[in-house]
């Protein structure tokens, strides 16, 4: 039995008929751009996060909340963001586009997200910003970033591109720092049927970032600042309005389906080989990605003996972003980042979908034990 890595019309499919009731009335309204789907879903969204300090904006893709929260910034050209370079390329890409420079600290062993510990020693007379990334729906150590954050004067970003509804001391991730860009990529845990993205900000960030969103326009026509076409489609916003009261619940289903990988790895005597993913403390992991380490001797083997009892996989990522071609310029070498390298080399992301059933996920672990000879 083949096992798919994701099955999008699973979660879609129930709610079709909602969905394209609201497809429908936009239809019939003409109201395309912004308009009452895209403020409605805002107000949505605000609740559901009881968002009191901070506001939240619909924008066309995770990629460009980050890249509209730097335009808001508006950092001197030059200067230096700490991030992570095992991540995802939009987490730099951005960085580089508002002409900034990515300035890399390594992950924490055993965790994939930026380690606070060596953040200290990377901040220079250039730092004005941290990008911590909660990689595959974990957050990362916000109390410690926003501490350094504190102590140097230094905004926060997060990329919550991948964590939507995780939380971190019982507060969900987005508001955890300045500002925030999640994305709603149809893969994600709340997937749009397109490019879609939300941009968190504190709120002495909402008037410009409102303007930000529409080339900087306060009143029509009247450009005040630079700003970009950074606007959510109204169709998009009103398939997000139905799927966003299933989030929680979705996000459980994928915690629940963590738990009986872990159970069925123990039970199959496969802890020594496969190590399953740390759940860090103080923290509610949403399994955006559900990533195991295996050997690295055994890593490709392993994923090409899933391919062929196709089993759905997926190395995120194969290579950190210091050894990516647009990011040579920064002048890292291999052995700079040792615990992103090894992430590298040891990672396989394995189906965790709300919608997997426990059988799949049995046929997953079984064929993970065939190859391992257990
Ligand atoms: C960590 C991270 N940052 C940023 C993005 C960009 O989001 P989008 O694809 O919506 O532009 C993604 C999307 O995959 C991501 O995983």
């Amino acid at each position: 039995m083949g096992v798919p890595l994701l099955d999008l019309t699973r979660e879609n499919r129930p709610l079709w008929g909602e969905i394209s009731q609201k497809v429908e009335q936009i239809a019939d309204s003409s109201q395309f751009i912004l308009g009452k789907a895209v403020s409605d879903f805002e107000s949505q969204i605000s609740s559901y996060f009881h968002l009191s300090d901070h506001f939240a904006l619909g924008v066309s893709s995770g990629t460009d909340a980050l890249l509209m929260a730097l335009h808001v910034l508006d950092f001197p050209i030059g200067k230096n963001i700490i991030t992570t370079p095992y991540t995802f390329y939009a987490t730099s890409g951005v960085i580089h586009r508002a002409g900034l420079v990515p300035r890399y600290v390594d992950i924490k062993p055993g965790s994939f997200n930026i380690d606070p510990e060596k953040i200290k020693s990377a901040i220079n007379k250039d730092t004005v910003a941290i990008m911590p990334v909660h990689l595959y729906g974990q957050p990362a150590d916000m109390d410690e970033i926003n501490q350094i954050a504190r102590e140097h004067n230094l905004v926060v970003i997060e990329d919550n591109a991948q964590a939507l509804g995780a939380e971190y001391k019982g507060r969900p991730t987005g508001t955890l720092g300045d500002m925030a860009g999640i994305s709603f990529f149809p893969t994600k845990n709340l997937g749009a049927f397109g490019d879609a993205g939300l941009m968190i900000g504190k709120n002495q960030y909402k008037e410009k970032s409102t303007r930000v969103r529409v080339h900087g326009m306060q009143d029509r026509y009247d450009h005040v600042e630079i700003g970009g076409n950074f606007r959510i489609d109204a169709l998009q916003a009103a398939i997000l309005s139905v799927k966003l009261p299933h989030l929680a619940d979705w996000n459980g289903q994928r915690r629940e389906n963590a738990k009986l990988y872990r159970t069925l790895f123990q039970k199959k005597n496969l802890s020594s080989i496969i190590t399953i993913p740390v759940e860090e403390k103080d923290r509610t992991h949403i399994y955006h990605q559900y990533v195991v380490r295996a050997p690295e001797e055994s890593r490709n083997d392993l994923k090409k003996y899933l391919d062929e009892k196709q089993i759905g996989n997926m190395v995120y990522y194969p290579k950190s972003l210091h050894e990516q071609k647009p990011f040579a310029y920064l002048g890292y070498k291999l052995g700079d980042f040792p615990e992103s390298e090894k992430a590298t080399r040891q990672v396989l992301a394995l189906p965790i979908h709300q919608s997997i059933t426990s059988l799949e996920i049995e046929e997953v672990v079984s064929v993970i034990a065939d190859f391992y000879g257990k």
